[in-house]
């Protein structure tokens, strides 16, 4: 369907047609290109060889580009314009295609090596040219760095030094080495970046007890096999029962001090974090939403004790570490008979109605009969499931509109909902077998991010309207807009346009996963359109608007997934035809990257676009 250009900041474009999984490239509106500004295993400091596939090792891992890149900010430099940090963090390795088979058998350990370096965060200097608006990364800037699953972390927060975090390495339950499976994130209006330990399970063998069940840890040999190299990923070894405690947490990193010491924040909770996402509230208190990603969890927000201060950078570094922790609840305001779990739009015209955030922690205190605050904070799933919580369809990014204070979830499937005897359709999850996703807006009462209710909304039921009679635009003709499912990451543009990029269209729709515009007022609200979608097998992450300049940034994740080191189905972003062309610093498959789109014919702004 043709359509007009959109209204949102510079960036107006034509929609794009969802684009074919087979394409192997990042499709872009007319009038639009891209560019890799970083690559998995580029290197980052000075002394960094070029990346050789052929000569991999876990020392020269750790000076290079992580895999898998997931959250991304590019915090531009206040007035230069042309300099600042690329941060990333890099949620998971994909062992197959980064390894030739023979050499891996034949070099676990080191391969396994590799893997725990190419985890963690990677922070770049990124500069530009006057006049240019393309950015390129600097090799050896002062402020690069490697965060890996070695790098030491302190706990902090109400759980730090329970005894639910010691170990035999850390008797003081405190000091936690690297972070794993980074997912989303956020950049707090202090200027540090906030990334969700999401599925952290993977990485343990379990004792078989009823908590690491909660969470999805089994007791059979990890896929990884990290628990062969190092004890610490066996709870089943003495001392390292509570290793997998001290994962599943938010981190905090400073990215303008390479030498600062990242933070676990314990009092946000202990779950399958997605990412988090701050609001700095009417009476300055600092909020912070997080989404639970796994079928049938919670959603959640931290408000601080202490309020932000503008020009007390340190003050603010230590807001997250003291505050009251709510779970929510929802309620619908439609007969239950109007909620057939087709996803068909209750007589009232909106699936809407009122909520509640629950408490589970409040001024340092467990609100939760039975357990203690460490409980709560440690084993947050079991206290969320105690005090009646609302499951949701596997809630990812949470993301307050920097212009109007309203909350959105994306929600990204769920298709066990209504499955075997497990929870059907409610007004809030209106679809069983919840294939596409949908996405939420939650208004906090008084527009007071600290309230204790709120009221919310579904803001679309997503899918392919051409084939699925059950999605909804806010009441915007379902025959206008692109089709989308699966919503991941979420972010908005500087006139508060919502932007939605999704994981795993591929597999439900069809097509490549994407990036999506979505008007949010006026007579466009719900209107949906697409603005770019990523090569074959890939993932469209850490989406990034700078409007107000003309571009675009995402994270290209596990481009080619499926296929291997010897038969890659993705040749992004090198194109290399064959291994034996593969230059220096190039590669014949794929490598998640970090992708700058922007507008052919534009003059550079002054950096980023979004309010802050
Ligand atoms: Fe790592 Fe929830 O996506
Ligand atoms: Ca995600
Ligand atoms: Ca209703
Ligand atoms: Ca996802």
């Amino acid at each position: 369907v043709p359509m007009k250009p959109g209204k949102g900041g510079h960036l107006s474009f034509d929609a794009i047609e969802p684009v074919s999984r087979s394409v192997d490239t990042v499709s872009v509106p007319d009038g639009y290109d891209w560019n890799a500004i970083i690559r998995w295993g580029d290197p980052l400091f000075k002394n960094t060889p070029a990346f050789d596939a052929s000569k991999q090792s876990a020392r020269k891992q750790a000076e290079q580009f992580g895999y898998n890149c997931d959250y991304l900010d590019i915090i531009v430099d206040k007035y230069s314009g042309r300099t600042g940090v690329l941060v990333a963090n890099h949620e998971y390795t994909n062992e197959d295609m980064m390894f030739d088979a023979a050499w891996f058998q034949a070099n676990k350990d080191e391969a396994r090596k590799i893997a725990m370096n190419a985890h963690g965060f990677s922070v770049v200097e990124v500069k530009r040219k006057k006049n240019d608006k393309k950015w390129s990364y600097v090799q050896g800037g002062e402020r690069n760095r490697r965060i890996t699953a070695s790098t030491e972390f302190l706990v902090d927060g109400p759980a730090a030094g329970s005894d639910l975090l010691k170990t035999a390495a850390d008797p003081t339950g405190t000091k936690v080495l690297g972070t794993l499976n980074n997912c989303a994130g956020g950049t707090t209006p202090w200027g540090t970046v906030l990334s969700g330990e999401e599925n952290f399970d993977q990485y343990f063998r379990g004792k078989g007890t009823a908590q690491e069940a909660r969470y999805g840890i089994g007791t059979g040999a990890t896929d990884r096999g990290w628990e062969d190299i190092d004890p610490r990923f066996g709870l089943h070894n003495d001392g390292y029962e509570n290793e997998a405690n001290r994962f599943g947490w938010v981190v905090e990193i400073d990215p303008q001090d390479p030498t600062s010491t990242p933070v676990k924040h314990t009092n946000l909770g202990r779950f399958k974090h997605e990412g988090a996402n701050v609001r700095i509230a009417k009476n300055g208190k600092v909020v912070a939403y997080s989404g639970d990603d796994s079928r049938f969890e919670y959603l959640y927000k931290f408000v601080s004790k202490n309020t932000y201060s503008k020009h007390d950078r340190k003050h603010n570094m230590g807001l997250l570490s003291e505050g009251d922790l709510y779970v929510a609840k929802f309620e619908g305001n439609s007969p239950a008979s109007e909620i057939d779990g087709s996803g068909t739009v209750p007589s009232d015209g909106a699936f809407d109605g009122m909520g509640t955030w629950l408490p589970l922690v409040k001024n340092g205190e467990s609100k939760v009969d039975g357990m203690s605050i460490d409980e709560v904070l440690v084993y947050s799933r079991l206290a969320a499931d105690k005090v009646g919580a609302t499951k949701l369809d596997r809630p990812e990014d949470v993301e307050p509109s920097p212009v109007s204070g309203k909350v959105y979830v994306a929600l990204t499937n769920n298709t066990d909902r209504g499955k075997d005897g497990k929870e059907g359709a409610t007004e809030v999850s209106p679809r069983v077998r919840n294939r596409d996703g949908h996405v939420l807006e939650i208004t906090e009462a008084g527009n007071d991010a600290t309230a204790a209710k709120f009221t919310w909304n579904i803001l679309l039921v997503a899918g392919d309207p051409n084939v699925n009679g059950s999605t909804y635009f806010s009441g915007y003709p379902a025959d206008k807009v692109s089709p989308i499912s699966c919503p991941d990451n979420l972010a908005f543009d500087s006139k508060g346009n919502l932007w939605i990029s999704t994981d795993g269209a591929p597999g439900t729709i069809g097509y490549s996963d994407a990036l999506h515009k979505v008007t949010l007022t006026g007579k466009d609200r719900g209107r949906v359109e697409q603005f770019l979608a990523v090569p074959t097998g890939a993932e469209t992450c850490g989406p990034l608007i700078h409007d107000k300049d003309n571009s675009v940034f995402v994270a290209v994740q596990h481009p080619g997934e499926g296929g291997s080191f010897a038969s890659p189905t993705s040749l992004f972003p090198d194109f290399v035809k064959n291994a034996a062309d593969a230059g220096k610093g190039q590669f014949y498959g794929p490598r998640p990257s970090v992708v700058q789109v922007f507008k052919e014919d534009s003059k550079p702004g002054k950096g980023k676009g979004r309010n802050k």
